[in-house]
């Protein structure tokens, strides 16, 4: 695995691999790797000939500095599992390189509603600075696909629309989210749960299939809002939860439902030990 620093000499590089003819997959990350990383990695590298990963914890993305400085760092054991499954280059840049004028936003696109609800409201400034990476990234890389993962769904919702609106020419493959045995999301900041946080946190996942469940044969706009109430009680009754949002909503515009036909997500964000946990679950 070449592992570079440079964004020049990383673009430098890929340029001769794609005037060559070889297709790149990107799978970017902040590192501390998971089985759902490794499983974007693994296929990127069946569809495309040369796979690049970048690890960066973006500092622009974090509306709270506790949570910047407690994001776990395990490059070491990354470039292992980068290299144990294939991972052709890793890219690696400090924050100088990838703002080397201070953390001015360059990216200059208004996502609208996308980008203001849910993380947007409960993390303000969260999507400028991602939309600011991921938009550096691009350009660095170029590639002809891109991987992320659904969990993060308003996140993908959103590097779709910045790919439609800088007219990119790189193709967005969302994947399904990776669970673990009991159902709850991979996520970096797993490791941070403590033993009693860990085993409740699963009620996450179970409440999104719970809400499933009860919609699956009747989604008129009544029965799509008790289902959100009766979910958000089911949850607030851990006690161990703070609930941010529970809501199911329209899974392209993330607008209110407003008939039952349209595709349906429901999506949740909730502290529990310290640790903010996101997750979801598509209804249709
Ligand atoms: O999902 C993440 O890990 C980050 O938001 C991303 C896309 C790597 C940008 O920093």
């Amino acid at each position: 695995m070449l592992i570079f620093e440079s964004s020049k000499k990383l673009k430098k590089h890929l340029n001769t691999l794609k005037a060559n003819g070889l297709t790149i997959g990107f799978v970017p990350t902040m590192g501390a790797l998971h089985d759902g990383h490794l499983s974007l990695i693994k296929t990127s590298k069946r569809a495309c000939k040369v796979t690049v990963c970048s690890i960066f914890v973006n500092p622009t993305q974090f509306n709270d500095k506790k949570d910047f400085e407690k994001y776990p760092n395990t490059i070491e054991n990354d470039k292992k599992l980068l290299k144990k499954v294939g991972c052709d280059i890793l890219f690696v840049p400090s924050v100088h390189e990838m703002y080397p004028n201070g953390f001015v936003n360059g990216t200059q696109v208004d996502f609208g509603f996308l980008a203001q609800t849910l993380e947007g409201e409960h993390r303000p400034g969260h999507f400028d600075g991602m939309a600011q990476i991921v938009y550096k990234l691009l350009k660095v890389v170029g590639p002809h696909q891109l991987f992320m993962g659904l969990k993060d769904y308003q996140q993908q919702l959103i590097v779709s629309e910045l790919i439609r609106k800088k007219r990119l020419a790189t193709r967005l493959v969302a994947l399904d989210t990776k669970r673990e045995k009991d159902g709850l999301a991979m996520s970096s900041r797993n490791v941070r749960l403590d033993k009693k946080s860990r085993k409740t946190a699963v009620e996450i996942s179970k409440t999104l299939k719970w809400i499933k469940n009860k919609v699956a044969r009747n989604k008129t706009k009544a029965v799509l809002t008790l289902t959100q109430q009766l979910g958000l009680e089911r949850l607030n009754g851990f006690k161990a939860f703070e609930v941010e949002y529970l809501e199911i909503r329209n899974a392209k515009t993330l607008q209110a439902p407003a008939s039952g036909r349209e595709k349906l997500v429901v999506l949740i964000a909730a502290k529990i030990g310290g640790v903010r946990l996101i997750d979801n679950m598509l209804l249709n």
